[in-house]
């Protein structure tokens, strides 16, 4: 066991950790039965924890800021996912419940596929790790924040938790190492949320259960979601973008088919396809959350002005591979 030493939090301030948001560029729902998915950090948007000393004696105080609840660790159920991140951190740590403030807030709408629950469960990490002086490599936030997905959605495939953890553009297939998705040539997003909470649990939940009652078919949709993959990973790779909005169009239609899209989300679909982009699809769990588009410097704009119209609740422009756009920004209705 490390012993709590007069830890250097009250002489060096604050720790902090942070973790990006994510979308998944291809393959989700497949993912969940071995096929490969796409995904990319979203740096836009992130969760952050703040660990300050707290009075001798209580222990791990945990503040979830933009919620207003605050409680001590040792009084939370063991699945309230906060402290269930907290608790396995400190057992990787070797320590039992410290006098710490454990601050937690988060940009990320929680439950739009953007990856809210793991971001807040690898930030939490991050700070404990950081204030015991002992920071986390990613494969180990991984593997934490992994535990926690399980209480979100049953059967994770745990795409989320690693491109979270290592922070960079995965090529991942379920129970094998991630790796690393090179971009050859950096490319736009729109990224538009519907405004539509959706739990990724509950969809998952349903595409399970239509493919345990037929599984033939949902097999060869998961077969066809996995070609589309690994023709968008070559043409990442090899630095052909262009090639991609073809192939979220054809993930989308797969993703409709399994019944996770929505009127919603194929109204913003069909949105920004008609404003010029080249391609658009939903990302994550579907049945509300987010969608996004391939847009390029010269439609970026007009996309996100027709996707506001169409009903989303804010757009996000991001580059994968390249500089952040000077664009780039969360914004709301106009
Ligand atoms: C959620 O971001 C992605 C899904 O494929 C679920 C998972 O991979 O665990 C829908």
């Amino acid at each position: 066991m490390v012993p709590v030493m007069s830890l250097p939090l009250v002489d060096a301030g604050p720790i902090v950790g942070r973790a990006p948001g994510k979308i998944i560029l291809f393959g989700e729902h497949a993912v969940v039965y071995g096929r490969p998915a796409l995904a990319v950090p979203v740096t836009e948007v992130q969760a952050t924890a703040t660990v300050t000393p707290a009075p001798a004696g209580s222990g791990l105080v945990l503040w979830a800021a933009d919620l207003g609840q605050e409680g001590r660790l040792r009084d939370a159920g063991p699945d309230q996912p906060l402290a269930k991140i907290a608790r396995l951190a400190l057992d990787w740590l070797g320590l039992a419940d410290p006098d710490w403030r454990l601050a937690v807030r988060s940009s990320i709408p929680i439950a739009g596929g953007l990856g809210s629950g793991a971001a807040v469960s690898a930030a939490i990490v991050r700070a404990l790790a950081g204030a015991a002086g002992r920071p986390a490599p990613p494969d180990i936030v991984s593997g934490l924040v992994y535990e926690v997905e399980k209480l979100h959605h049953g059967t994770p495939s745990g795409v989320d938790n690693t491109v979270i953890a290592y922070e960079q553009p995965v090529y991942f297939v379920r129970g094998r190492l991630p790796a690393p998705l090179a971009i050859g040539a950096p490319f736009t997003l729109a990224i538009a949320d519907s405004g539509i909470p959706s739990p990724t649990r509950l969809a998952v939940g349903d595409v399970r259960r239509a493919w345990q009652a037929g599984p033939a078919p949902f097999e060869a949709l998961f077969d066809a979601v996995a070609r589309v993959v690994e023709s968008a990973r070559s043409a990442i790779v090899e630095g052909r973008p262009a090639q991609l909005g073809a192939l979220m169009d054809a993930n989308h239609r797969l993703l409709a088919e399994m019944g996770v899209s929505c009127p919603e989300l194929d109204a913003l679909v069909a949105a920004a396809r008609a404003a010029g982009a080249a391609g658009a699809k939903l990302s994550g769990g579907g049945r509300g959350g987010n969608m996004i588009a391939l847009v390029g410097a010269g439609t970026a704009r007009q996309v996100a002005e027709a996707l506001r119209r169409a009903g989303a609740a804010r757009v996000i422009i991001t580059s994968v591979g390249g500089r952040p756009s000077p664009t780039s920004a969360l914004s709301g209705p106009q």
